[in-house]
């Protein structure tokens, strides 16, 4: 188990697996500036070579999800991993279970609610007795949009109804997001009366009026791993997830190339807006945030996790959702103004 009294160098290393794709990258570097040592991991020995990783002073090594040994090599001297290798149908599991033989933390950046669900189900048991920290979905689409449902929450203990809505100024995906769109094939869920339900098909369309500068949108019912996060931990009567079709006719075009570096930092110049609706009766409570390019604030997001789980800011252990695990505001608040901005409203 990894003690919070271990104050030593090695409480700081963190291993990254997938470090060399496009959301890995952004993660090495997060973990660079916020003062961890990351130890970057993939399958390809030849590509970490060449990754420039080792010129930054990152350690490099190798290993492969159908090879435990390699893995749990991979692992050594970490007290933390973070898997960015989706498709995660395909990687969380060995990862979690290498992360599990380790006694060390595990979170993951899914946006797959299937494979968000079967981390839960899977190792929440190991992880409350190997007292570790288990989260799977700790990125934009899953964990973001349960930390704002839960702050927007504030102290209702259960809801009629929560209503999410993500406005994407365009989407220039990655090579993973789309191997991972065509790996994904189970039926989405959303939550009616308490319970997991298919998505409706066609997907429902309608429009939704975000703040500016969107305004109002076409917007497509697609739920992603917010759901079964949420689920894990808010009670919640219906849960509805909605994504402006813009970006998503970006998505289904195969010649939308990928996102493009428009800033020192590597940011592409891709825009979003995330709106949550919390309404219990007549009363409503909103979350509303706005920051830039998607796969590169999934870093500040899971770098954060991991801070407050190193400091003891995490409640307890086992396999949880980010908003459970975390004061929700204040980790948000705690991401603004570099990443993000952020207001809570009610009515
Ligand atoms: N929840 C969110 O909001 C969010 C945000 C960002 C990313 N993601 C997800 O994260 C994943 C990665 O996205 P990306 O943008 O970083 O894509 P990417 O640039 O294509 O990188 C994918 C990485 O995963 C590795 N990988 C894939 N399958 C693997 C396997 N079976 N074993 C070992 N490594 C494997 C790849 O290794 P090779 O180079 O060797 O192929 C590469 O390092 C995708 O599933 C994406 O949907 C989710």
């Amino acid at each position: 188990m990894v003690t919070q009294s271990d104050m030593s160098g090695h409480r700081r290393t963190i291993a990254v697996f997938g470090a060399a794709g496009h959301t890995g990258r952004f993660i090495v570097t997060q973990l660079l500036r916020c003062g961890f040592a990351p130890l970057a991991i993939g399958r390809d020995s030849e590509k970490m070579a060449e990754s420039g990783f080792q010129k930054s002073g990152v350690e490099i090594r190798s290993a492969s999800i159908d090879d435990p040994a390699s893995l749990d090599r991979s692992l050594a001297g970490a007290v933390a991993v973070i898997n960015c290798a989706g498709p995660f149908l395909d990687t969380a599991d060995a990862v979690a279970a290498a992360a599990l033989r380790a006694r060390i933390h595990y979170l993951d950046v899914t946006a797959e609610q299937p494979s968000a669900q079967a981390t839960f189900d899977r190792f929440g048991d190991a992880a409350t007795k190997a007292g570790v920290v288990v989260i799977p979905a700790m990125g934009f689409y899953g964990g973001f949009a349960d930390l704002l449902a839960t702050a927007a929450m504030g102290n209702w203990d259960s809801a009629d109804e929560i209503r999410l809505g993500i406005a994407l100024d365009s989407w220039h995906p990655t090579q993973g997001t789309r191997i991972t769109g065509q790996r994904n094939t189970a039926r989405r869920l959303v939550i009616d009366d308490g319970k997991f339900v298919p998505l409706a098909q066609p997907a429902p369309q309608t429009f939704w009026d975000f703040p500016e500068p969107f305004g109002r949108q076409d917007v497509s019912e697609i739920p992603f791993s917010e759901v079964p996060v949420i689920a894990r931990h808010l009670r919640v009567a219906r849960l509805r997830s909605y994504l402006n079709n813009a970006p998503l006719r970006d998505l289904r075009d195969s010649t939308t190339p990928p996102p493009i570096a428009d800033d020192e930092t590597g940011r592409s110049a891709q825009t979003f807006l995330v709106d949550v609706v919390v309404r219990n009766g007549s009363r409503t409570r909103r979350a509303i945030a706005q920051g830039r390019d998607i796969y590169a604030f999934t870093a500040p997001l899971v770098v954060e996790a991991v801070e407050r789980i190193l400091d003891g800011r995490a409640r307890g252990n086992g396999a949880l959702a980010p908003g459970e695990t975390f004061d929700s505001t204040d980790f948000l608040r705690a991401i603004v103004p570099e990443y993000l901005t952020f207001e809570l409203c009610a009515d």
